[in-house]
């Protein structure tokens, strides 16, 4: 399973990429807002400092709704680095340039994905990723990580290509769970992957061995 971080932040993105485990980056307009990121150039910019901090696909969001209006931001938004993956909303024009997208050598990232039916249509119009938000799925008392079972099912029968892209990661748990149920790829905030090293037995452990390296020294 891959990993991306989904933040704008690029202290976070570095922190998480001298890890060296990171794979990706997936951004949105919320995450840029958060970081103060203010207008086009700004935008295009920070998405372009991301990329060449991260070796890796970077999800970039388109804010069009219709389709003309999507192909031409989504254009722009590649055009940025070879890296950038144009995040385009499940809506039927957010479909169909998909499909123009895919058509045209642009790859993009299903982005505000809540159902099977979604994800179906999303690997038709040919998207690289799809991503299910499980995180707000748990919100509603329904089941996130049951959806990525149930997507990573169909498009497992049906020989899709589409990558199955884990979002709305809330926890250390989630992104087990997700890697349990066959995600590919998991965006999970900073503190959710670092979360993952934490187990109070390691550290019992460690001070253990290093009190008694001091027997030997
Ligand atoms: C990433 O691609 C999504 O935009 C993001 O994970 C949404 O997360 P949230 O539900 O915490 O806003």
């Amino acid at each position: 399973m891959k990993f991306f971080i989904d933040t704008a932040n690029l202290g976070q993105i570095k922190e998480a990429n001298e890890l060296g485990i990171l794979d990706g980056v997936t951004t949105n307009p919320s995450l840029m807002a958060k970081e103060g990121i203010k207008g086009h150039d700004a935008v295009m910019n920070h998405y372009k400092t991301i990329c060449e901090i991260v070796n890796g696909d970077v999800s970039a969001e388109v804010i069009s709704t219709e389709f003309k209006a999507i192909v031409e931001e989504g254009k722009k938004l590649a055009a940025i680095h070879p890296n950038i993956i144009v995040k385009v909303p499940m809506i039927k024009d957010g479909v169909k340039a998909m499909k123009w997208f895919t058509d045209n050598g642009i790859k993009t990232n299903c982005t505000l994905v809540f159902s099977a039916g979604q994800a179906i249509l999303a690997a038709k119009a040919g998207a690289k990723y799809v991503s299910p938000f499980i995180g707000r799925i748990d919100d509603g008392n329904w089941d996130g990580v049951e959806l990525i079972s149930q997507i990573a099912q169909i498009y497992s029968i049906q020989g899709f290509k589409t990558e199955i892209l884990a979002a709305s990661i809330r926890s250390s748990l989630h992104i087990v769970k997700c890697a349990e149920a066959g995600a590919d790829v998991c965006t999970s905030p900073l503190d959710s992957i670092l979360g993952l090293l934490k187990h109070p037995l390691t550290d019992i452990g460690l001070a253990k061995f290093l009190e008694d390296a001091k027997k030997s020294a």
